[in-house]
């Protein structure tokens, strides 16, 4: 019809959305934001809406889920929702058995980690999540022209939990399967794959604008094994959604050496955290990708002044770039001030207004 994009589902208003510009590396009219874990544990409503609601139950509450993702978009005039969910949800989902313990987080009862381990993850169906689908519905009606994010977990970061058992801080038990089994650690990672492709397709045929590959503990990896034990499956998920034509965002933390790696394996924008000037970075990507980036959370903690000219030094970096995407170079802290987050949006909205 007559307000439907070339990218599909998508409102004309959404399509032309300053995010969206900036992820397809077009002119934009400010450089648009969104943060990382904008849903979540910084606002007071999150905390009301969530009482007595443990974390994975509350993920498939369609409307509690519209509500919490609305939250920060109201709150922080960003300009765009991601969808409130976690990494494990498609893995609960399918049986297995976790569970997202407040101050910990996902922690899985008999961990993966031989052959006979990997007939536990079965394929997703979209009946397995219909209630991310519901939820979707109900967003992109209230949403408006404000583009709404999917996500997943990358298979790697996945793997790790699974293998793991729990988060890890050196992950020493993956590194194992991946050195000592290179065939299983094969499999299991496009077992992954299979999976979070699934995720990703169910939620862009419910709307999803973009989509984003979190492989938040890649970083523990070299250039070499990178290329070697994870490029080719997360590349699989990258490939099974291109053809819906939306922006597709890969990010991961302490990923200086991989950024060339994690935007060749298919992402249309790749996220960097703090440790890396964003003009350092466009040279490691390399052209034809926008960055998206990349404020250290902590800062928010510091004056105004501060954050201000942490800003300012991030949207100097930016300033030649093909598009950037401004965020936090990871998730908001739990005990971020929200009137920092509302402020910072203004300031870059006003220092980038063209
Ligand atoms: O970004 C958003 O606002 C959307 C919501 C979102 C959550 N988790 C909600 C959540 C997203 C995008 C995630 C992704 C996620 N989950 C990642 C990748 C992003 C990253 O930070 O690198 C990872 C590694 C996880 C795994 C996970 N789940 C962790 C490490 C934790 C924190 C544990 C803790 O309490 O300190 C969780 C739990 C979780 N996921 C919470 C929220 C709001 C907190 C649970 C609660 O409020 O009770």
């Amino acid at each position: 019809s007559a307000n439907q994009s070339p990218a599909g589902k998508q409102p004309t208003a959404t399509y032309d959305s300053a995010f969206l510009r900036a992820c397809r590396r077009e002119p934009v009219p400010h450089t648009p934001v969104w943060f990382m874990r904008q849903a979540g544990r910084s606002l007071p409503e999150y905390l009301k809406v969530r009482e007595g609601i443990p974390m994975l139950e509350s993920c498939m509450r369609p409307e509690l889920v519209a509500e919490i993702t609305l939250q920060p978009v109201r709150r922080h005039g960003v300009d765009a929702a991601i969808y409130f969910s976690d990494i494990v949800v498609p893995l609960k989902a399918i049986g297995i058995d976790l569970d997202i313990k407040p101050g910990v987080g996902p922690v899985i009862e008999k961990p993966i980690r031989t052959r006979a381990d990997l007939a536990r993850l079965r394929d997703l169906t979209p009946e397995d999540v219909s209630y991310v689908t519901e939820a979707y519905g109900l967003l992109t009606r209230e949403l408006g022209a404000t583009p709404l994010i999917g996500f997943a977990g990358a298979p790697f970061t996945l793997a790790s939990y699974l293998v793991e058992g729990g988060p890890s801080r050196n992950h020493e038990h993956t590194k194992a399967l991946m050195y000592g089994d290179p065939e299983l650690w094969a499999d299991l990672l496009d077992r992954l794959a299979d999976i979070t492709a699934a995720f990703l397709t169910v939620q862009i045929e419910a709307g999803a604008s973009a989509v984003q590959l979190f492989d938040s503990w890649v970083g523990a990896l070299s250039p070499a094994d990178y290329r070697r034990s994870v490029m080719p499956a997360s590349r699989k998920v990258f490939e099974a959604v291109a053809g819906y034509g939306v922006p597709r965002i890969h990010f991961g933390v302490g990923t200086g050496e991989l950024l060339g790696l994690m935007g060749a394996a298919g992402a249309d924008v790749v996220g960097v955290d703090w440790r890396v000037p964003l003009d350092e970075a466009a040279r490691r990507v390399g052209p034809g990708k926008a960055l998206q980036g990349n404020l250290d959370p902590a800062v928010l903690f510091s004056t105004r002044q501060a954050v201000e000219t942490k800003t300012r030094e991030i949207l100097d970096a930016a300033a030649d770039l093909e598009g950037h995407v401004f965020n936090l170079g990871h998730g908001v802290l739990p005990t971020t001030d929200p009137d920092a987050l509302t402020r910072l949006v203004e300031y870059v909205h006003t220092q980038t207004a063209r």
